[in-house]
């Protein structure tokens, strides 16, 4: 394909050497002079593995050239990735200049173009930026409608800088946020002989992709480091501990724990987090990173409490008192607390726990129930059932099939709650549904 980049520094330099490679035109863009005659003349205008000498064969080739020239660039193109800068402010804050000013002489060029055209956003930009900043310029400019007239999409990098070629060819995954289906299949097309996981989706899962990794990386970076600090300074090999920790691909490095919800409990997670801060102080250890999710597990608690007060004067029913199904266990069980404060705050309330009722006959935890929360325990009821015919608002606690289907049955009218996504097909429930934090 016919292909224009916009931004000849890291990745616009790498991806536009590496997309002549396989076999496409490519036409670099850039305002900076100096960065295009380096390209024409052969020479990388970065520092990176490999990419010297693809430069120079693609570009001596013919496949691979560059201009200051915008309408230039996108006359002899197909389809345009926009890859400039996108840097922080002073307060942090993300700088659109370059991608808003790309993308109106971009649109200055499509106004008089009678064929199909697909711009593709590279850069890093916060989610929704595409469809309200990208597409009204690129619309305003060009006189003609993005999705019909034109393509979108959002297309993240994921290249990290000394291995870019590399990672170019072995990217982790292939992310293609897609504005409608003839938009993405151009971007899947260019990318048809890199194997790599492909996800095709909306324009704003893909922005939230980027920022979700890059997060990500920066919090394993950081916890690496606070276990290191903690670890060395008992006089234990931090690197052994992490090679242990990361061989296990159950519940560490694995999907396991990473479903948005609701917070996390039980007897041992909040337990063993106030231990190892309390010796990290012990030792004069600043862990920030460890000592700010406790914090962030009662925030989610907190914001459980705001939507149920929502609904004050109504009948409140809970599904699940455990801190996770298929147990009786209710040391700190977050909905416990969300119960105490709701009722605390006057709200009429229910509950159903088949394991809570079974343990408070004749269970390991009957003592527990009896002593710690003989106030809660008065409130359940014997059937999930019962709950989702005589409640306004029932709030999924954790996950069972016999919840699922005793909130389908629920009429137009009452609520739902779900704190842990019980179910994928919310359109089909007559009840009003609403997730924690989907
Ligand atoms: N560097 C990385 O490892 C990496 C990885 C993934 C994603 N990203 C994202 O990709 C984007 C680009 O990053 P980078 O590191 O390549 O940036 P960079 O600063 O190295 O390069 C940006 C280039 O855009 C050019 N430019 C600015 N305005 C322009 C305009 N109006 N027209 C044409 N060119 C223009 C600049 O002259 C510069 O050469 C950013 O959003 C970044 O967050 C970077």
């Amino acid at each position: 394909m016919n292909i224009a980049i916009f931004g000849m520094g890291y990745v616009g330099a790498v991806s536009g050497a590496c997309l002549a490679q396989l076999g496409h035109k490519v036409i670099g863009v850039d305002v900076n002079p100096t960065k295009v005659n380096m390209i024409n003349e052969g020479v990388s205008p970065i520092i990176e593995k490999d990419i010297d000498q693809i430069i120079k064969e693609q570009t001596s080739s013919g496949n691979y050239s560059a201009t200051t020239n915008t309408a230039e660039a996108i006359d002899a193109t197909d389809v345009a990735f926009i890859c400039v800068g996108t840097p922080s402010q002073r307060n942090g804050s993300l700088s659109l200049k370059a991608v808003e000013h790309v993308s109106e002489q971009i649109g200055e060029v499509l106004k008089g173009m009678d064929r199909y055209y697909v711009v593709v956003v590279r850069s890093t930009v916060l989610p929704g930026t595409v469809e309200s900043v990208v597409v009204p310029i690129l619309e305003k400019a060009s006189g003609k409608k993005a999705g019909e007239d034109f393509g979108v999409c959002m297309n993240p990098e994921f290249l990290r800088e000394g291995s870019s070629v590399y990672d170019f060819y072995n990217p982790p995954k292939n992310v293609i946020g897609q504005i409608d289906k003839r938009s993405g299949d151009a971007v899947f097309e260019i990318y048809r002989k890199i194997e790599a996981p492909t996800f095709r989706t909306e324009l704003t899962v893909a922005e939230m992709v980027k920022y979700s990794d890059n997060c990500f990386h920066a919090l394993k970076v950081s916890f690496a480091n606070e276990v290191g600090n903690i670890a060395s300074s008992l006089g234990i090999d931090s690197h052994k501990v992490m090679e242990i920790f990361c061989s296990d691909t159950k519940l560490n490095l694995s999907p396991y724990y990473l479903k948005p919800g609701f917070a996390f409990g039980g007897s041992c997670l909040p337990k063993d987090l106030r231990a190892l801060t309390y010796k990290a102080k012990t030792l004069d250890i600043e862990v920030p990173v460890l000592n700010s999710i406790l914090p962030s597990n009662r925030e989610q608690v907190a914001k459980t409490i705001r939507e149920i007060m929502q609904y004050k004067g109504k009948k409140i029913g809970f599904l699940g008192l455990s801190f996770k199904g298929g147990t009786d266990d209710l040391r700190e069980s977050p909905i416990v607390e969300v119960i105490e404060t709701v009722l605390g705050k006057g709200l009429s309330v229910k509950i159903y726990d088949k394991f809570v009722s079974i343990a408070r006959l004749m269970g390991a935890n009957k003592e527990y129930i009896e002593k710690e929360i003989p106030h809660i325990s008065t409130l359940m009821v014997e059937s999930a059932t019962e709950i989702a015919e005589n409640c306004d608002v029932v709030v999924i606690g954790n996950k069972s099939d016999e919840f699922k289907d005793a909130i389908a049955s629920m009429k137009e009218g009452q609520v739902v709650i779900d704190l842990v996504r019980i179910t994928e097909d919310w359109e089909d429930l007559a009840a009003d549904y609403s997730g924690i934090c989907w």
